[in-house]
């Protein structure tokens, strides 16, 4: 009788565990690493990467080709960073680390998409007046932008489609002018779905974002995302995603499954910099069973 309680009792723990690991986070050490790489854009904005006479690439364009069709190659990325570097691309001064690579990992589950992204953070990244002097100060921000299939050219330009000539930090823009993408609106689902970690100032936790771009940046209204966790070993963070597959368009939540791949850009702040002074990455393209650059496992 003793015996029959006791693996009853095993047998429970058992199963209470096994039903906890379906919702848990994954073993990150099993999924596989992107590496990518993030850059200081200076101000190249959507319309510059649509100029021809500034920017060759846009014939490619034109014709379906990615940003990282042409940029990325075995090496990595191919980028002219001492142009992106001198006073005609970044009149306000440019980042000593002009570029840095973050490796992407990404899961999911019957309810969740989890996205990890790891990076040795870069602390000379503000000269000029591209750090935020007002109060909180975040050392590091991190980002990622999921496009819906309706933002046209996601997939292709990635966080380009929300850069504009006219938002604010560029030259001469309205300072008021928050990011935007063109005939972006909730209703018709034509949005970036965007999350945001944000580490703490001295003594307060860190926060995140749940938000979304569409007519304009909006920094609230999401319920998709659970939690953003950072943790900073020796300059390394350690930024990870949970979120639901589901969501609505009316609070600026896309809603993924399986099968699907979904554009997105990573953009990262460091040494406490603001608005444009980030590293951003081109498009890419995750696989949630389905081809992408980063795919995501099945747990
Ligand atoms: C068809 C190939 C092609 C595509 C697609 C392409 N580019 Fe380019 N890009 C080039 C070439 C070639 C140059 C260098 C000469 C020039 O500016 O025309 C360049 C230059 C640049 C530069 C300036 C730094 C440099 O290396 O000269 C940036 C920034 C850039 N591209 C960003 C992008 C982004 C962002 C996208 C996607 C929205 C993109 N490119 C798509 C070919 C391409």
């Amino acid at each position: 009788m003793k015996k029959l309680t006791i693996s009853l009792a095993v047998f429970g723990a058992l199963f209470s565990l096994g039903s906890h690991l379906a919702h848990a986070a994954p073993d990150w050490g099993n999924v596989p690493k992107r590496d990518i790489q993030v850059f200081h854009p200076g101000v190249t904005s959507h319309e510059w990467v649509m100029k021809k006479s500034e920017h060759s690439g846009r014939t490619g364009l034109v014709k379906g080709e990615s940003c990282i069709g042409c940029h990325e190659g075995k090496n990595g990325l191919d980028i002219d960073l001492k142009k992106l570097s001198s006073k005609d691309w970044e009149p306000v001064g440019a980042p000593k680390t002009m570029i840095f690579p973050v490796s992407v990992q990404a899961a999911f589950d019957d309810d969740n998409l989890y996205m990890r992204l790891t990076f040795k953070a870069p602390a000379d990244s503000a000269p000029g007046a591209s750090r935020e002097d007002a109060s909180p100060m975040h050392e590091v921000k991190v980002a990622v932008m999921l496009a819906s299939p309706q933002v046209e050219h996601a997939a292709q330009q990635g966080c380009w489609a929300a850069c504009h000539n006219d938002v604010r930090s560029m030259p001469g823009a309205d300072p008021k002018k928050k990011k935007y993408i063109e005939h972006g609106e909730l209703a018709g689902g034509v949005f970036y779905d965007y999350m945001q970690w944000k580490s703490g100032e001295a003594g307060k936790g860190a926060t995140q974002v749940d938000g979304y771009v569409a007519g304009e940046r909006v920094n609230k209204g999401g319920k998709a995302l659970i939690k953003a966790e950072g943790e900073n070993r020796d300059g390394t963070y350690t930024v990870t995603f949970t979120r639901k597959l589901a969501g609505n368009s009316s609070d600026g939540d896309l809603s993924f499954t399986p099968g699907q791949t979904i554009p997105f850009g990573v953009a990262i702040h460091t040494d406490k910099t603001v608005w444009r002074f980030h590293h951003v990455s081109m498009g890419y393209t995750l696989g949630l069973r389905a081809p992408g650059d980063v795919k995501a496992i099945k747990q």
